[in-house]
């Protein structure tokens, strides 16, 4: 009889690890303090690879870890003033994630449409706090 019970609760506690998290709430990634001026790191949330950077006026960012040309992980690049830029080609992508700079294009040359996806981000209680679900809810919730 207490073997049964002992399954079935073990069964409920794997089958509680196959459900996913809810990407709609705010969910802590790393101190504030651990990511300097013109950094970056690499932040897993669930299935969500993520590249956080702070920019060069202490802004932060985040994009989906995967350069929209190759699929490198951003994570690797340089923050170039408010922009993080791959390290394959060097494509450099803004805050929202949108393509704005090919250096070895000339600068009249219209740009691919490529984007990768950006998060929420916020800093608050000297935690970085990232959104990783839909951003038009973000607003409307704040970190616990
Ligand atoms: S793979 Fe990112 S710019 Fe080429």
């Amino acid at each position: 009889m207490e073997l049964v019970t002992t399954l079935k609760s073990q069964t409920v506690r794997t089958r509680i690890r196959d459900v996913g998290i809810n990407p709609n709430h705010w969910y802590a990634v790393s101190w504030a303090t651990d990511l300097k001026v013109g950094q970056v790191m690499p932040v897993k949330i669930w299935e969500w690879a993520i590249a956080v950077y702070r920019d060069i006026n202490g802004q932060l960012h985040a994009l989906e870890d995967s350069c929209p040309r190759r699929g490198v992980a951003l994570h690797k690049g340089k923050v170039k003033g408010a922009n993080l830029a791959c390290r394959y080609h060097g494509w450099e992508f803004d805050s929202r994630g949108q393509c704005v700079k090919i250096p070895y294009l000339p600068p009249t040359q219209k740009l691919p449409c490529a984007q990768t996806r950006s998060f929420p981000i916020q800093e608050l209680h000297g935690l970085i706090w990232v959104f990783p679900g839909d951003s038009s809810l973000a607003e409307a919730s704040q970190p616990p």
